[in-house]
């Protein structure tokens, strides 16, 4: 286990039976149509990776970069595109792709703007569902996992930037959020 890792949560077993299980379920309930899986970066990359190779459809993917300005622990549900997606998603059966559903206001924002692009379906599927109260209700199509409210880095997901190749989920020892408030780099809620 990594030096700064408190607790692994989800291990690298589950999170590739869990994988391959919402890969089936994917494939059986897209037959007969192409899908657009949309993968938020950065988060998500792992995640959708894995996944894409669980599904046994053709299927297109498209990348959106987006980050969300607040506090280190609160998002604001203000979103900016930092990078579109490439193509035009009007008529596609779009699969967006997410890492972790936190607040939820990062994808009440980005369902909002998919929505006016006028897919012909538009589902999400997220690894982590955190359980907490919202603001706004967002309730994803696929779900790998739901956590307590706690803070988790590993398989996409980061710590200011760091963490993101841990092949678990897990969390981080107290002090090495100590240590980044301490420094120079201190962090924030960067995707
Ligand atoms: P939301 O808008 O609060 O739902 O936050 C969404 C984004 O914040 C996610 O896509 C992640 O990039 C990031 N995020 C939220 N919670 C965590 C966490 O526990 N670990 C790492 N990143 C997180
Ligand atoms: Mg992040």
């Amino acid at each position: 286990m990594h030096k700064d890792i408190e607790e692994v949560l989800i291990t690298e077993k589950q999170l590739q039976k869990k994988v391959e299980e919402l890969g089936r379920q994917i494939t059986h309930e897209y037959q007969g149509r192409t899908m657009l899986l949309l993968c938020v970066l950065k988060g998500a990359l792992m995640f959708m990776a894995d996944l894409a190779r669980a599904i046994d459809l053709p299927l297109e993917m498209d990348f959106m970069v987006v980050s969300s300005y607040g506090s280190a622990t609160e998002s604001s549900g203000v979103v900016r595109i930092v990078k579109d997606l490439e193509e035009p998603i009007e008529g596609k059966h779009v699969l967006l792709v997410e890492d972790i559903v936190d607040s939820g206001l990062t994808l009440h924002y980005l369902l909002d703007v998919l929505r006016t692009r006028k897919p012909a379906s538009l589902r999400v599927c997220t690894l982590i569902d955190k359980v907490k109260e919202r603001e706004k209700v967002v309730t994803p199509d696929y779900m790998g996992f739901q956590v307590a409210d706690r803070f988790v880095v590993g398989y996409g997901l980061d710590y200011a930037q760091r963490y993101r190749n841990l092949p678990y989920i897990g969390v981080l020892k107290p002090e090495v959020y100590q240590d980044a408030l301490d420094g120079p780099d201190a962090p924030g809620k960067e995707r």
